[in-house]
């Protein structure tokens, strides 16, 4: 089965056919930048357009940057607020003039990574954290996801966790990699205290680097591991999302 996925993140807006049995883009990703303010009008017009260039009016999926329940936005942390309460799969649907499901981003990329990436086969407790604009989390026991968890806005140090442990923040605060990684430690270990995972997988551009920071991370007991499908993670799940085989294999 073939489904369009498209990941809507802070800059860009990427899509691409996907082979939902091998994981696989079938054709190379287009990018649109986002537009700012990325409104939910504005944003769907991209979502229309990537449509268009892949000339694709059939299954699609979607990741959005906040809480969504039924295909409605509910939270807008990085994202213009007027998001918040848009039917997004509905606005998406109409623009493509097909059947659209929207999950979160972080959600997404969990799914892909369980299934081909650094989480496949695993059965315990995973966690999935990403590290961009903000700190998505995806949460799986057994293999099935918990949607919507929001472990990026834990409080720590009285601060919204992801305003200190982001690649944002590192960037914001010019940290060096030491008291970057510093913070993702302490946060990783609340989050360990809380939900004891065997395995945490880190996304997000900067897993890229992740020898530069994991190894520091030694006051963690979970194995962490970094993602492997990189950018491609929350395309690859948004349209397994909406293909139905969301449930890690
Ligand atoms: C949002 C999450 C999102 C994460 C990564 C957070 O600020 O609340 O829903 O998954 O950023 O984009």
């Amino acid at each position: 089965m073939h489904v369009l996925g498209i990941d809507i993140g802070g800059t860009g807006i990427k899509g691409a056919p996907v082979d939902i049995a091998t994981g696989q883009l079938l054709t190379e990703r287009k990018k649109i930048l986002t537009p700012h303010p990325a409104t939910p009008e504005a944003v769907t017009a991209v979502v229309k357009e990537l449509a268009a260039q892949f000339d694709w009016s059939g299954v699609t999926g979607a990741t959005f940057p906040g809480v969504i329940t039924g295909g409605t936005v509910r939270t807008a942390a990085n994202v213009d607020t007027a998001w918040i309460g848009t039917d997004a799969a509905s606005a998406f649907g109409e623009a493509i003039g097909g059947e659209v499901t929207v999950l979160n981003d972080a959600d997404a990329a969990g799914v892909a990574e369980m299934t081909f990436g650094a989480g496949k086969g695993e059965r315990g407790t995973v966690l999935m954290l990403t590290f961009g604009t903000g700190v998505g989390s995806a949460l799986f026991a057994g293999g099935v996801l918990v949607p919507n968890t929001e472990f990026g806005h834990i409080e720590i140090r009285g601060k919204d966790a992801e305003k200190r442990a982001s690649e944002h923040a590192k960037e914001t605060h010019d940290w060096g990699w030491k008291d970057w990684s510093e913070r993702v430690e302490e946060y990783m270990e609340h989050m360990e205290a809380l939900l004891s995972p065997d395995l945490i997988i880190v996304g997000g551009g900067i897993s890229k680097d992740s020898d530069k920071w994991v190894p520091r991370l030694k006051g963690v007991r979970a194995r962490i591991v970094p993602a492997t499908m990189h950018n491609d993670a929350g395309i690859v799940g948004a349209a397994m999302a909406a293909s139905g085989t969301a449930t890690a294999r």
